[in-house]
C-alpha cells in the first residue's frame, strides 16, 4: 500500500501491480446509480447516475476538477464509494490512465510487454519472438514503428502517452476506461487513438467510457457524452446535442468561453 506506481497519487490501491493499464474485468454495459464520494469532506461525486449500454461509448467532460478521473476510477473500483450503485457486468475491465507513468528503467518494449511476462494468467503464453511481434504490432497501430530499444526519457510526452496506450492495449481487453487518452497529442496521432477505440467498439460490442477534452474524440467516438460540474452532472445527450449549445453549460463548454456557470479554480 501507498503511493500509486501509475498516477503517483497516493491512493492504496496498487499492491497489485496488474491494475496498472491492465485487465481487471470485462464489462459489456456499465450502469451508474446516485453515485457519491467524498474527499476530505468535499464532495467530488454528488449524486450521479448515468447508463451505458452494450456497444455503446459515452464520453465523460468537463472542466478540470469536475470528477471525471473520479468516476473511471471508482467505476473499476481503485477507490470506494460512498453510497450509490454502480452495476456492471461479469467480465474484464481495463483502464488506461490520464498520467503515461511508463517504468523508467524500462525500455519501450519492456515497458509493453510487461503484463505479459508478470501476469500469472499470461507468462508462459508467448516465446520471447512472439512477444516482440506483439510490441511491434502494439506499436504500430500508434504509429511508433522501430522504437522498441528507447527508454522512456528519450521520448517526447506525445511519444510517451502512446507507448502508454499500447501498453493498455497489449492484452487486448475488451474493455477500457480511457481517461484522456488523446490529451496532449498532436492531430494526427489522436486520430490514431480515436481509430483505435472506434474499431475496438466495433469488435467487441462491449461498453466504454471515454474521459476528454478533445472535440475530435468527442465526435469520432462517443455515442452520448455527460457534462460534469463540481462532481454533478450538468448535461446528458448525443455530441450533436452537445455541439447545439442549448444550455448554459454545454455553451460555455464548447466556446470554452470564461463567462458562464462553469467557474474555474483559480
Ligand atoms: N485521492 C484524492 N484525495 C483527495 N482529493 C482527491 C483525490 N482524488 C481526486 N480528488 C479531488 O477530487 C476532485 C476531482 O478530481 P478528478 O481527478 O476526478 O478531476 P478531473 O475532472 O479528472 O480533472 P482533470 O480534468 O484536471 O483531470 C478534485 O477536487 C481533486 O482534488
Ligand atoms: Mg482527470
Amino acid at each position: 500500500m501507498g503511493i500509486c506506481c501509475h498516477c503517483n497519487m497516493g491512493y492504496d490501491i496498487c499492491d497489485d501491480i496488474f491494475l496498472l493499464d491492465g485487465i481487471i474485468r470485462i464489462v459489456m454495459s456499465i450502469e451508474v446509480k446516485n453515485l457519491i464520494k467524498t474527499f476530505d469532506e468535499k464532495k467530488v461525486i454528488d449524486d450521479i447516475s448515468f447508463k451505458v449500454e452494450d456497444g455503446e461509448t459515452l464520453a465523460i467532460v468537463g472542466f478540470s476538477g469536475s470528477g471525471k478521473s473520479t468516476v473511471l476510477k471508482l467505476i473499476c473500483g481503485l477507490i470506494e464509494k460512498d453510497s450509490g450503485e454502480i452495476i456492471t457486468s461479469e467480465g474484464d475491465i481495463a483502464m488506461v490512465f490520464q498520467y503515461s507513468a511508463l517504468f523508467d528503467s524500462l525500455n519501450v518494449a519492456e515497458n509493453i510487454a510487461f503484463a505479459l511476462r508478470e501476469r500469472k494468467d499470461l507468462r508462459k503464453k508467448y516465446t520471447e519472438k512472439e512477444l516482440a511481434q506483439i510490441v511491434s504490432s502494439k506499436l504500430s497501430l500508434v504509429g511508433l514503428k522501430g522504437i522498441e530499444n528507447k527508454f522512456p526519457s528519450e521520448l517526447s510526452g506525445g511519444m510517451q502517452k502512446r507507448v502508454s496506450f499500447a501498453r493498455a492495449i497489449v492484452t487486448e481487453p475488451n474493455t477500457i476506461l480511457y481517461d484522456e487518452p488523446t490529451a496532449g497529442l498532436d492531430p494526427i496521432s489522436s486520430t490514431l487513438i480515436e481509430d483505435y477505440i472506434v474499431r475496438l467498439k466495433e469488435e467487441t460490442h462491449a461498453a466504454s467510457i471515454v474521459v476528454t477534452h478533445q472535440m475530435s474524440t468527442i465526435t469520432r467516438t462517443a455515442d452520448k457524452v455527460l457534462m460534469l460540474y463540481e462532481g454533478k452532472s450538468v448535461f446528458e445527450g448525443t455530441p450533436q446535442e452537445l455541439l447545439r449549445m442549448e444550455n448554459e453549460y454545454t455553451r460555455q463548454f464548447v466556446t470554452a468561453s470564461l463567462e458562464g456557470p462553469m467557474k474555474i479554480m483559480a
